[in-house]
């Protein structure tokens, strides 16, 4: 069954209050729910109320017992008048819902998810998210095993009951769509502290974990207040509530929830301390924080009227939290690491057989459409927004948004018409973004006249074709463009931002005496693909001379691409420019460490595939190795030099520590990749005397990648001084499934027989099964292995968890990518899948369109 765009329909009922009642239990939960409901419009439809595997057990009608009828697993009744109170009671199993929809329990603990539509499975309710409702919730629970009771909104009353039991009572002023319900029953404990808003507002924060990992909890607890003030000062944004709780789970589908007062997280992105967690985690763990509170405004105080405009919210949000974020430490660095995911997760998506707009026109089953094209496609969008605008005029639209829509559901067309309003610019053929998919490409040829000192610049672009969407109009492209002499290496004039709009444009600059080198897309101001005319030496010369970073690295990576492209398809290249960019690179002293590290670092195997009509995994593999090789050969000392200048004596995080942390481990990487004698002993020295997380792995995923017996006992060694800390063990998994050895496919098949594997924790399937899916080169062994796996896999984990499991399709469904041999294995398997008896509506969507292509 598909759910259409163009079919929208305002609710036929409204529900401004609902009261809920918990009996909580693991194994049979009894839920009471009291609706008041109002007809919505003249019209005479019943009330209708979404369900999912749930049975009344009585449902009345102003007080007395209801004439109803179950349409499949939602209940119609008809109702005379406008306005009613319904009440309903079902019962709901919370320890044997391993789908981790509804209300779940995750460590002897219960907490809930709802976005998208798994309220109905805790009770019947219009599950849309334009039915907004003031929340009152009774939880009552035997008090030893869940001490601790939490919903959203403000806790009002409490006290103890009969039976060993006691009783919470939240009440949520702020109407709200059911996917922001939430509540938590457990034995949990709380780090606290209190942020005073910028009206004077005193807001308790709390983290809530296991007592256990208190200590691990500081570094979240601060990253939640410097987004609440940040929110303040860059969007003018104030919290609304005198609680903010955050409560971390293990057994989670995604990052965590935006839930009204009450996140809940998955605990990879709360917990952090310098043992545990490496950089990147802590990176991610302030980020997610902030993506979640940054919801509070654009998500929860302006929702989405449907959820075809979920980019409304998560495009919004993201761009929001990557501000943040950038704000924290290095700009460049930040939108080099952002541009590096867009690559990998969303251009993939865009040119695949799941491509779709970031404002879909339908679904099958909406939770396949949390993707990279909704979230940072759509983050794309906001951001080009805001560079058309300017920062002052985007400030106002945002404000102008959020006045004009608070407490309403909107859409993404809303948002639009502020960007036009108060930027006071014509957005028509900008919209295109929200309807084509596929990535634009831009062909830019620079031509110098040397005699009358002109230099003319030809733009032209195209937008590919998508399934559904064979033809596609001209896009608006901000493309932030300036010229460098390529003798004196001063820049031609200003920078420019250049809306291409049209098919073709042509642009001309006088006064160009020196021949010109072009830098474009300065900053990724656009998310498309440029091919330019641009030589080895004038990509080198960029990476040299840009006075924009984040162009310096492009310049780079683009270096790199063309030159291993030229040898994946003419078995040969010249690595020596570069070597030299390399070298020049790390011999800059106004770098700084970050940077570097993240300039000097080759793109990933899948990146240059994406680059080929036709991917050979092991080519590919190979050449890129010889590049390193080479790299690192040629560098040597300089890797040395380098490696030895960023020991850092203790750990700090810190923008400082984490580059010299960042360089010091690729550098370890290229010494390795040169064939050094002592290699190893460098990596397991660095990965036994590492007094942090982000040193110790990158020593072991040295050692993982070599040939050295030190591999098997650091794993060893790691395994067992990590064996009850379930997210360092998903470390453990990640990094052999990532290993580009040999063997890989075989040891990632008996990982899955480890004691410590199982399918019933997302994060532990994700580390093994969604990490070996990405590894280009084992994934796609020739006899077809790594594709039997994921599918049996993936098989198993739909019976559990479809969510998760669908997840992880669109790495087999890239199959035309590959040559025939490859590509009638990945075909087979997915015929296979799709064969399977009870097969989730989940996993068939993406299953068979994944087959379409
Ligand atoms: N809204 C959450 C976030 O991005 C994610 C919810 C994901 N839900 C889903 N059904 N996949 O912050
Ligand atoms: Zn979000």
């Amino acid at each position: 069954h598909v759910t259409r765009r163009e079919d929208y329909r305002e609710p036929d009922w409204l529900v401004p209050e609902i009261t809920l009642d918990f009996e909580l239990d693991p194994a049979a939960t009894r839920v009471r729910a009291t609706l008041s409901v109002t007809r919505n419009g003249n019209h005479d439809r019943p009330l209708r109320l979404d369900g999912d595997g749930l049975t009344p057990l009585s449902v009345k009608a102003d007080g007395t017992d209801a004439v109803y009828e179950m349409d499949g697993p939602a209940l119609v009744v008809a109702l005379p008048g406008d306005d009613h109170i319904i009440e309903t009671e079902v019962e709901i199993a919370p320890e044997r819902n391993t789908q981790l929809m509804g209300l779940y329990a995750s460590g002897g603990n219960l907490c809930t998810q709802c976005e998208a539509e798994g309220f109905r499975r805790i009770t019947f309710f219009p599950d849309r998210p334009d039915v907004l409702s003031k929340y009152r919730v009774k939880m009552t629970a035997d008090k030893a095993r869940f001490p601790v009771l939490l919903a959203n909104g403000d806790p009002v009353a409490q006290g103890d009951a009969a039976d060993g039991k006691h009783w919470a009572e939240w009440h949520d002023p702020f109407p709200k769509p059911c996917y922001l319900f939430a509540l938590v029953a457990g034995d949990l404990a709380a780090n606290t502290a209190t942020f005073t808003t910028l009206s004077g507002r005193a807001v308790k924060l709390g983290i809530w974990v296991r007592t256990a990992d208190l200590p691990k909890t500081d570094h979240a607890l601060h990253a939640l207040k410097l987004s609440m003030a940040w929110d303040e000062k860059v969007y003018g944004r104030e919290y609304d509530l005198d609680v903010f709780n955050i409560v971390a789970v293990d057994d989670f589908n995604f990052g965590a929830m935006e839930n009204k007062g009450l996140n809940i997280f998955n605990s990879r992105y709360i917990l952090a301390d310098p043992d545990t967690a490496t950089d990147y985690d802590y990176d991610a763990v302030a980020a997610v924080v902030a993506h979640e509170y940054f919801h509070n405004w654009s998500g929860n105080r302006v929702t989405c009227r449907d959820w075809f405009q979920l980019s409304l919210k998560e495009g919004f949000t993201v761009y929001r939290d990557q501000g943040f974020s950038a704000d924290q430490g290095s700009e460049a660095v930040k939108r080099i690491e952002d541009v590096r995911g867009l690559r990998a997760a969303q251009f993939p998506e865009d040119s695949g057989p799941l491509a779709h707009p970031v404002r879909p026109d339908e679904y099958v089953e909406i939770s396949n459409f949390y993707t990279a094209t909704i979230y940072n496609k759509g983050a794309e969008v906001i951001r080009m927004m805001a560079t058309i605008l300017g920062p002052q005029k985007f400030r106002a639209a945002t404000d102008l948004y959020f006045q004009r829509f608070d407490g309403t559901a909107a859409t993404c067309e809303d948002f639009v018409a502020c960007m036009e309003e108060a930027g006071g610019t014509d957005l028509t053929q900008f919209r295109r973004w929200y309807s084509q998919a596929g990535t634009p490409r831009v062909t830019a040829t620079l031509e110098h006249e040397a005699g009358d000192g002109r230099a003319h610049l030809k733009l032209r672009q195209s937008v590919p074709p998508t399934p559904g969407q064979p033809d596609k109009a001209p896009m608006v492209l901000p493309l932030r463009i300036k010229l460098f002499g390529s003798q004196t290496a001063t820049p031609v004039g200003e920078e420019q931002l250049v809306l291409l709009s049209d098919g073709d444009a042509q642009l001309s600059f006088e006064g160009v005496t020196e021949r010109p080198v072009l830098s474009i897309n300065r900053g990724f101001s656009a998310p498309v693909i440029v091919d330019t005319n641009r030589s080895a030496a004038d990509l080198a010369f960029l990476s040299a001379h840009d006075d924009d970073p984040f162009a310096r690295y492009e310049a780079m990576q683009q270096l790199m691409l063309d030159t291993l492209v030229a040898a994946v398809t003419q078995g040969r290249a010249d690595h020596g420019p570069v070597i030299e960019a390399v070298a020049n690179t790390l011999a800059d002293p106004a770098l700084d460490k970050a940077f570097v590290a993240e300039a000097v670092l080759l793109p990933s195997d899948s990146f240059i595939g994406d680059q080929l009509p036709v991917v050979d995994p092991e080519a590919i593999f190979q050449k890129r190795e010889a590049l390193r090789r080479d790299l690192g050969k040629a560098l040597e000392q300089q890797w040395r030099a380098a490696y030895d200048a960023a020991k850092v004596n203790r750990f700090e995080y810190s923008p400082a520590g984490k580059g010299a942390r960042r360089l010091r481990t690729v550098s370890l990487g290229y010494i390795n990749a040169s064939g050094a004698p002592d290699g190893a002993d460098l990596a397991f020295a660095q990965f036994e005397g590492a007094d942090n997380m982000t040193d110790r792995q990158g020593g072991l995923t040295s050692l993982v990648n070599s040939a050295s017996d030190k591999r098997i006992a650091a794993l060893d060694i790691f395994y067992n001084r990590y064996a009850d800390n379930a997210l360092v063990l998903d470390k453990w998994f990640q990094t052999q499934a990532l290993a580009t050895r040999e063997d890989t496919a075989e040891a990632v098949e008996a990982l899955a027989l480890h004691r410590d594997f199982t399918l019933a924790n997302p994060n532990r399937a994700r580390a093994l099964v969604g990490a070996f899916a990405v590894n280009q080169r084992a994934f796609h062994s020739g006899d077809g292995r790594g594709y039997r796996f994921v599918a049996d896999q993936l098989i198993a984990l739909d019976k559990l968890n479809p969510q998760t499991a669908a997840k992880l399709v669109p790495p087999l469904g890239r199959w035309k990518r590959f040559d025939a041999a490859r590509a009638a294995k990945m075909r087979a398997e997915l015929e296979r899948i799709l064969a399977t008896p009870g097969l989730s509506k989940d996993m068939t969507e993406q299953v068979s369109k994944s087959l379409e292509g």
